[in-house]
């Protein structure tokens, strides 16, 4: 068969390791997931509750146009319904958007490190990639500026970033929106939005009235906990959403998906609640990083990265021992690191102990 070259270059994304195949490999019984980013706390039972109502039934296709769920999120936004697009996850979103815009003859720019899926689904459309190194765990934006050219058709911000945890400040994004010629799309990947706590953080769904090639991301699979149930959503200009409709497939988005997500957007004190401990959660890390002397980087987000000054493959095989499963930072572009996502309380505490004692005795 005559697969596209580029495919052959790719391998299938890693997942992190599962809860039951842990527990029967080092033959523990309590494990605890820190590698996704997940909630810890689940989702809000507002949520749960709208999934038992499913009116249409299993056997009916999703509302492809996600009525309800759109009329939610609209007035939730203050945006207008032909702003919006949904996901499979904003995982098929930055798929739907490569679809559409990426070719071999187009070339896009991201940071690096920065999340994985974005390079992933340029390399299969043929694209090449310009890939700007980090600085400081931050985007440099005049280096990325600097890489476009005739053929730049995308640029790809990750804010928070995934794996650093860091933001990009409204000055400077403004400044980089400014200078970013208007046919090119900018994809504002916030993910992790719910849990920015800095208070300098920009309005990014003003910003796509002001920048009309900006694209926002976000998800339903991190703060809201419906991970499994695959909701992301993208706000833009209406010309952008309208290009990019055809290349989303019809049915994308589950029916139970928009049930949850329409509830969970409701209930407001679930995530306020959510964002506080994961507030606190992150002050435990971070105590724990300035007694060890540990360094990492302000987190606002849900995980952190901290750098263990070893190799993080051993840290992460360490800690899976001892029942935590994190991500090393190797496969992330930090290889003396590990990526741990905030728990709950005990959580936390129990994998600082683990860290700790694994250091100790390493
Ligand atoms: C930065 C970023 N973007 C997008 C995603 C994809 O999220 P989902 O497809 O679950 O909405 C993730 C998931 O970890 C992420 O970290």
């Amino acid at each position: 068969m005559r697969w596209k070259e580029q495919l052959l270059t790719l391998t299938p994304y890693q997942p992190g390791k599962s809860i039951e195949s842990v527990k029967k490999q080092y033959n523990l019984e309590h494990i605890v997931k820190l590698a996704s980013n997940e909630n810890p706390f689940g989702c809000s039972k507002q949520a749960l509750a709208a999934l038992q109502s499913n009116p249409a039934g299993l056997a009916i296709y999703p509302d492809g146009y996600a009525t309800n769920l759109r009329e939610t999120l609209s007035a939730f936004l203050q945006v207008e319904e032909e702003e919006l697009i949904f996901g499979n996850g904003s995982d098929n979103l930055i798929q739907i958007i490569s679809r559409a815009l990426l070719h071999p003859d187009a070339n896009t720019i991201m940071a690096a490190p920065t999340f994985s899926q974005y390079k992933h689904n340029a390399v299969i459309e043929g694209a090449i990639c310009k890939e700007v190194p980090l600085v400081n765990g931050d985007h440099d934006l005049d280096a990325m500026l600097a890489a476009i050219d005739e053929k730049t058709n995308i640029i790809w911000l990750c804010s928070p970033n995934n794996p650093t945890g860091t933001y990009i400040p409204e000055n400077k994004l403004v400044a980089f929106l400014e200078k970013v010629p208007a046919d090119i799309l900018v994809v504002l990947d916030e993910a992790y939005y719910e849990y920015v706590i800095a208070e300098d953080y920009y309005n990014s769904i003003d910003l796509t009235r002001g920048f009309a090639n900006l694209i926002v991301l976000r998800t339903f699979s991190k703060i809201y906990g419906l991970a499994a149930l695959r909701i992301g959503y993208g706000v833009a200009n209406r010309s952008i959403i309208k290009a990019l409709e055809p290349a989303r497939e019809p049915f994308n988005v589950n029916s139970l998906g928009q049930l949850a997500a329409s509830a969970a957007i409701e209930d407001k004190e679930f995530i306020n609640n959510c964002k506080e401990k994961n507030r606190q959660g992150l002050e435990q890390f971070y105590q724990f990083c300035t007694k060890n002397g540990l360094e990492y980087y302000p987190s606002q987000t849900n995980f952190i990265l901290i750098d263990c000054k070893m190799d993080g493959n051993k840290v992460f095989q360490g800690l899976m021992e001892k029942g935590y499963i994190v991500r090393s930072g190797n496969a992330l572009g930090f290889p003396s690191a590990v990526r741990i996502t905030v728990g709950s309380l005990e959580q936390n505490e129990g994998v600082l102990r683990a860290l700790g004692e694994f250091l100790a005795q390493n």
